[in-house]
C-alpha cells in the first residue's frame, strides 16, 4: 500500500516545486502597511497592481470606522450558529435587501465565501438530469462546482457564441433523448485573467432559440461596470436576463462574503437547499456592517467607479501606445502579453520589484502554455497618475532587457525567506 504522505512529497505541484526558491517572493509575498497603490514588500515601497481594491474602498477612512466601530459593538461572534439555526439577523436581512434592489432582483441571499458559494448553488440548483454547459475559462470555483455535479456537462470555447450554440444543441438534444432535465448555462461578466467581459448579451438572447437558465459569476463586474456599477448584466443592457447573478465581496467591496440574487421562489428554494450555508456558521456582524456600509458608498458615490475607469483607461492607453499587447480586455483588468520562459519571466519580475520598485503578478506554464507570460494589473481609484508614469516606464524598459536576452538566467532566482 502506497503512503499517501509520501506520495505529496514526491512532487509538490506545479507551483509548490519552485517553493524553496520562491516562498515569500514570488509565492506568499507578504506586503506590509496600509492598503493602498503604495505598499511595503520587505521594507522597500512599491507601486501595488495586484489588489482587487477597485473603488479603493479598503483603507477608506468610513469604512475603516464603521468595521472598528462595528467590531466593538458586536465582537466577531455574532451571530453565533447557521443562518437556519441560530444566526439570522435583521441586519442579514436587510443587506439582503439592499442587494436585491441594487441588482433589480426580487431577492439575494448572502454566502460566506465567493468560492464555496457559487460551488454550493450549483449544487443547490443542479439535479443529476440536468445538463451544465459552461466556458472553458471558467474560475476554478465553478469548475470544483461542476465536480460536485452528478449529471453531464458541456463545455464551449471561451466567449465563442458559435460554439456555444454547439453545445446547447447537444446539450437540449441529451435533455430531449433523457425526457427529463433542465441545462443551466453559467459563465462570468469579466473573466479575471484576460479581462474580457463574458457575452452575456448574445448568450440572453439565445433564450429565443434554446430552453435554459443563466447562471453569471460577476466578481469583477460588481461594481466596476454598468451605469450604477450593478455589474456587467447592467452595462450589456441584459441584466433580466440573468436568472441567477452572483458575486464575491471580496473584490469591489474590499471585504468578505458573496451573495446570489435572483427570482424569490428560487432564492427562497436555495436558501433552504444550500449546503455550505446551512451547514456553515454565518457571516459575522462586523462583515454584514461593513458591507452594508460598502454598498451605500458604491451607490451614492460614482466619483471613485469614474477615478478606477479614468486610471485604467490611462493605464491601457499607456501601454497600447508603447506597443504592448493587452488583450481583449474590455474592463479595468490589464493584462499584458509577453513572451519568455518561466525563469525569465521570474527574473524580469525581481527586476521590476528590486529596481523599479512595481508590484504585480504573473502569470506562466502551467496555468498557461510554455514560452508565455502574462502581467496582470489591477487599477483602482486610488491609483495616483504618478503610479502610471512609474509603471509605464519601468515596463518600456524591462521589456527591452527581455527583448534583449537580459533575463536568460538558467532557474528561478533564489529569493526565498528563510523558513
Ligand atoms: C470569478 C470569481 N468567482 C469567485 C471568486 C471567489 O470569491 P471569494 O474570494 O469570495 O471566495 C473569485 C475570487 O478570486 C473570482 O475571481
Amino acid at each position: 500500500m502506497a503512503d499517501i504522505f509520501e506520495r505529496l512529497i514526491k512532487n509538490y505541484g506545479p507551483i509548490g516545486q519552485h517553493r524553496e526558491r520562491a516562498h515569500g517572493y514570488f509565492a506568499f509575498p507578504k506586503l506590509e502597511g496600509e492598503i493602498g497603490s503604495r505598499m511595503k514588500f520587505r521594507g522597500k515601497e512599491m507601486i501595488v497592481w495586484s489588489l482587487n481594491n477597485y473603488l479603493g474602498l479598503a483603507n477608506h477612512p468610513e469604512i475603516r470606522k464603521v468595521d472598528a466601530d462595528a467590531a466593538k459593538e458586536f465582537g466577531l461572534a455574532l451571530p453565533m450558529g447557521a443562518r437556519m439555526m441560530s444566526g439570522n439577523s435583521n441586519y442579514h436581512e436587510q443587506l439582503e435587501k439592499e442587494l436585491a434592489e441594487f441588482e433589480g432582483k426580487e431577492d439575494t441571499i448572502l454566502m460566506n465565501f465567493g468560492y464555496q458559494g457559487i460551488m454550493s448553488t450549483i449544487d443547490a440548483v443542479c439535479g443529476r438530469h440536468d445538463v451544465i454547459v459552461y466556458d472553458a475559462e471558467s474560475h476554478a470555483c465553478i469548475i470544483d462546482g461542476l465536480r460536485l455535479h452528478p449529471g453531464h456537462r458541456y463545455v464551449y470555447k471561451h466567449n465563442d457564441i458559435e460554439d456555444f450554440e454547439k453545445q446547447m444543441e447537444r446539450a437540449t438534444a441529451l435533455i430531449q433523448k433523457q425526457k427529463t432535465g433542465g441545462i443551466l448555462v453559467i459563465t462570468e461578466g469579466v473573466f479575471g485573467m484576460g479581462g474580457d467581459q463574458g457575452k452575456l448579451k448574445e448568450i440572453v438572447d439565445l433564450k429565443k432559440k434554446f430552453e435554459f437558465r443563466l447562471l453569471v459569476d460577476d466578481a469583477h463586474g460588481f461594481g466596476t461596470l454598468g451605469k450604477t456599477g450593478a455589474g456587467a448584466g447592467e452595462e450589456q443592457g441584459c441584466q433580466d436576463g440573468i436568472d441567477l447573478y452572483f458575486s464575491t465581496f471580496a473584490k469591489s467591496m474590499a471585504s468578505i462574503g458573496a451573495f446570489l440574487s435572483g427570482p424569490r421562489v428560487i432564492i427562497d428554494y436555495i436558501r433552504y437547499n444550500i449546503r455550505s450555508q446551512i451547514f456553515a456558521k454565518s457571516l459575522p456582524m462586523p462583515l454584514v456592517f461593513g458591507n452594508l456600509k460598502r454598498l451605500d458608498m458604491l451607490r451614492t458615490m460614482p466619483e471613485l467607479k469614474e477615478k478606477l475607469w479614468s486610471n485604467a483607461m490611462k493605464l491601457q492607453k499607456g501601454l497600447k501606445e508603447r506597443g504592448f499587447d493587452i488583450g481583449k480586455t474590455d474592463s479595468v483588468v490589464t493584462p499584458i502579453y509577453m513572451k519568455g520562459g518561466v525563469e525569465e519571466a521570474t527574473a524580469m519580475v525581481m527586476d521590476l520589484r528590486e529596481n523599479y520598485g512595481i508590484f504585480c503578478s504573473i502569470v506562466v506554464y502551467p496555468v498557461i502554455p510554455k514560452g508565455h507570460i502574462i502581467y496582470r494589473l489591477i487599477p483602482t481609484a486610488a491609483h495616483t497618475d504618478a503610479d502610471i508614469e512609474q509603471t509605464l516606464t519601468a515596463f518600456s524598459e524591462t521589456k527591452a532587457k527581455l527583448d534583449a536576452g537580459a533575463y536568460k538566467v538558467e532557474a528561478i532566482p533564489d529569493m526565498a525567506d528563510a523558513r
